[in-house]
This record gives C-alpha cells, structure tokens and sequence, in this order.
C-alpha cells in the first residue's frame, strides 16, 4: 500500500486528473443527495477483504458518490452558510494532504505552525488586537466558540481561587438571544448556565442589555459573548457597548465572529466592529468568508497564556513538548493531534495578498445590498431585516412553509440554486447568504423570479 510503483503512479495520475477536472468546472455542477437505498445500489458494496483497486473506488466516487453531494462552492449556493474557496486555498489543500504535516507542535510542524501563526497575527492586527495575540486554527467555529468558553472559565475560576474566595455553585455566561446554536451546545458540554439576553427590535444585543442580564444573573458569570454577524440575519451586535459592559465588570468578552467577522475587512463595513480591539478571544472561520476550504476556525486570544493554562494536556509522552517553550498550537483549544488546516488560507492570502481579499467581501455585502433592492421593489416580497452584511432574508406574501419547500426543492432537482427555507418568529422565509464573489445579481433575481413560476 505504501509503496510507491507503477500501479500507485497511474492511480496517482487518475486522482490528479480528477482533481484538475473538479478545479476547472465552471461552476460545478450543484448535485444534490440521493437517498441511502439509491447509493447502496449503485455503489454495492465497497468495503472488503480484497479491495476494489484505486481505478474501480475512484470511479464509485466520481461518478456516484461526488454526484451526490451539493457543491457549496457554487455561486448559486445560497444556504446555511456556503463556501467559497479560492483556486489557490484548493491547491494548496491538496499540498497539505499530500505532506503529512503534524501541526499540534512548534517541534513537529514549525514551518506549518509559522505559516499559520502568520494568518492568525494578520488577522489579530486587523481587528486591533495587540500584537502578543495569538491562537490556533482548529475545525470550526463550535470548536472555537467552545475553545475560547473553556479558557474563559478557566481564567475566572483562577482568579477566584488565588484572591481565596470561593467559587460559584454555577458558572455562566451571556450571549444573545440570537447567538449561534453552538453557544447553546457549549454551555451544554460545560454543564454551565446560558443566559440570552433580549435584542432590541432590529436584532441588534446592545451594552444596556447585557448590563441588565448581568444585573439580574448573581455570581458566576465568567464571560459576555457578542455576535459579529448572527447566522440567521449577518447582524452585528453593538460589539463596543458589549466590550464596555463587561471590561467594567472585569468579565471575559468573547467575539463569535465566525460569520461576519471577515466583514471586518472591508473598509465601509469596518466600523460595525468597533470594540473587537477590547475582546479577549474571537473566532472567524475561514471557511465561511474567508474563501478557504473547509475545515478552519481562527481562534485568537489576546492573552494565549490564559488558554495555554487552560487546555495544555499533561502526559510522560507529551512532556518533551509541553516543557520545551515551543509555540504548539494543540496547547490553545481543546484539540492534540491537528491537521495544519490554516495553510490553505496562508498560500492563498500570501499568493493574492490581503486586498484581493477586502474586494471580495465588500463585493459580497454590495450585492445584498442590490438584491434587497430589488426585493424591496417588488410588492409581494419583503425584507424581514435590513441586511447588514451579506445576508439578506425576505417574505412571499401568502406563502407557507410547503410553498418555500415546494419552490426549494424545484431549485434544486433543476441545478438552479440551493436555497432552503429559514424563519424567524415562527414564520418561514427565504435567505440569500452570499460569500462567493462569483455569485450575480441576474442569477438572484432569475430565483426571485422562479418564485411566481405556475406549480
Ligand atoms: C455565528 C456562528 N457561530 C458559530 C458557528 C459554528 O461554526 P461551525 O459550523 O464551523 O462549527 C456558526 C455556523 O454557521 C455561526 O454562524
């Protein structure tokens, strides 16, 4: 199997040819799933004692398989939050595959671990945060959100214990009631108190609310946590108020930027951030608006120590690392063995340089802003919210949940766009997300316009 022999070479060839076909749709096709019956049956059985052989596996996936998966980098991919990966970031996604880097240790994976220790200081700097931060990539904004949560305890727990008093009966934090679901899963798994606190009537979670949450929440609250861009609608909570309330109050203020905090980078869009430079860790994820493959999540922390302290595991067999002083990028979430899943975003951003990256998002947030036009202009659609970054969210008058399924689905099974049904308040909606910049303006307005198509 390790071999390397005419056989691995002309599977070699086969894997790079696909590769470089897949690189140069344009677009790919979008796909769509199958259900598990139709897969078993045409894919049969492929696992067993002796092997298909690399020609008959990749063909399963090439012509069964990959077809059956939605291709998120389409432009017309509108859902959840799409990707969209630059040529480059995909190259070099194929290097990292192919050079066996481990990138949890300074001693194992300096020359990766640099690399992306260069990205997250970039991005730091961005945000105004000094120049001592730093962090780690690791899988993904729930990972992160979880990473950055874990250390914030950690840090009020010290606190409390080297001044001698004593600890809460239960810890918790604050985060708006328009957060992302992996807050919710976090405190979960950390067996901690969420508390929501109220947005006022445009979405927005604002200083007097958090104030009053904490007001009324006791002991225990170890930190704030602000949206830069909610899932649902790219709102930005009112991130400077939030930073004062809890710099006040000596409290951990965390940034899920996960989203929306790419819209940092563009110039118009810059000051809805104002007061990132006062958190103590934030995440973005590269592979949401950062045009980077999946998996990445930046987790920056102004003070690394605090979550070095936090999540360095201990044991005889890691001790010659842990001791040695390195940078290892394992010690700053809840991780050990990790895939250098920055360097994606690193050759990419070191290929095209930073500017190509704000032209990008600001290219994106314009066209929301076009196609709210739009929806606006049309009497029978409305727009649930004002889109603040590249997210806009509308209403069909008279149309139920069945219509936007009905409609969705007819998207899809035609390879048109893949635009599933959201809701707010109990009524459903339709949601443009847009992270590619190849997405246009005449595509949004042809599914705008399949929505008043006969059956
Ligand atoms: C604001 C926000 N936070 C966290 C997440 C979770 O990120 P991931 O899906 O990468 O775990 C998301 C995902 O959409 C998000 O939008």
């Amino acid at each position: 199997m390790h071999e390397v022999n005419e056989d691995s070479i002309k599977l070699r060839e086969e894997v790079f040819a696909y590769a470089r076909k897949r690189l140069e749709y344009d677009p790919a096709p979008l796909d769509g799933p199958q259900s598990h019956s139709w897969l078993r049956e045409k894919a049969g059985i492929t696992i067993s004692e002796q092997g298909l052989g690399g020609s008959q596996a990749l063909e399963i996936f090439s012509e069964i398989l990959a077809p059956a998966t939605i291709s998120t980098d389409h432009p017309n991919y509108l859902s959840f939050i799409p990707s969209a990966p630059t040529e480059a970031s995909k190259l070099f996604d194929l290097i990292v595959s192919a050079s066996a880097i481990y990138g949890g240790s300074w001693m194992e994976g300096a020359g990766a671990v640099f690399a992306e220790n260069e990205v997250l200081s970039w991005f730091a700097q961005e945000a105004g945060l000094p120049k001592s931060a730093g962090g780690v990539f690791v899988q993904g904004g729930t990972l992160g959100n979880l990473s950055a949560l874990v250390a914030a305890r950690n840090s009020a727990s010290q606190r409390l214990v080297e001044s001698g008093k004593e600890l809460p009966r239960k810890w918790k934090f604050i985060c708006s009631a328009e957060a992302h679901s992996s807050l919710k899963s976090a405190a979960a798994v950390m067996d901690v108190e969420i508390i929501k606190a109220n947005v006022d009537e445009t979405g927005h979670l604002t200083g007097t609310s958090v104030a009053q949450a904490l007001a009324a929440a006791g002991d225990g609250v170890f930190a704030i946590v602000a949206t830069a861009g909610t899932t649902n609608f790219g709102i930005v909570d009112r991130i400077d108020e939030i930073a004062q309330v809890a710099n006040e109050n000596q409290i951990w203020f965390h940034v899920d930027g996960a989203y929306g905090l790419a819209g940092i980078l563009s110039p118009e869009s810059k000051h809805l951030f104002i007061g990132v430079e006062k958190a103590d860790s934030l995440i973005v994820d590269p592979h949401k608006w950062l045009f980077a493959p999946f998996d990445a999540c930046a987790l920056i922390y102004r003070n690394p120590e605090l979550a070095r302290q936090a999540h360095t595991q201990h044991g005889e067999y890691l001790e010659t690392l842990t001791e040695s002083g390195d940078w290892n990028p394992s010690d700053y979430a809840y991780n050990l063995t990790r895939r250098p899943r920055g360097l994606p975003l690193w050759f990419s951003l070191a290929t095209h340089g930073v500017a190509a990256y704000r032209e990008g998002v600001k290219k994106n947030i314009s066209l929301a802003k076009e196609i709210a036009e739009v929806i606006r202009s049309r009497p029978d659609l409305e727009l649930v919210r004002e889109p603040e970054l590249s997210v806009v969210v509308f209403t069909k008058a008279d149309w139920s949940l069945r219509d936007y399924d009905a409609w969705s689905n007819k998207l899809l099974e035609r390879g048109q766009a893949f635009v599933v049904p959201s809701s707010h308040k109990g009524k459903p909606n339709a949601r443009f997300a847009i992270v590619n910049p190849r997405t246009q303006l005449k595509a949004l307005i042809e599914i705008l316009d399949s929505m008043d198509e006969e059956g």
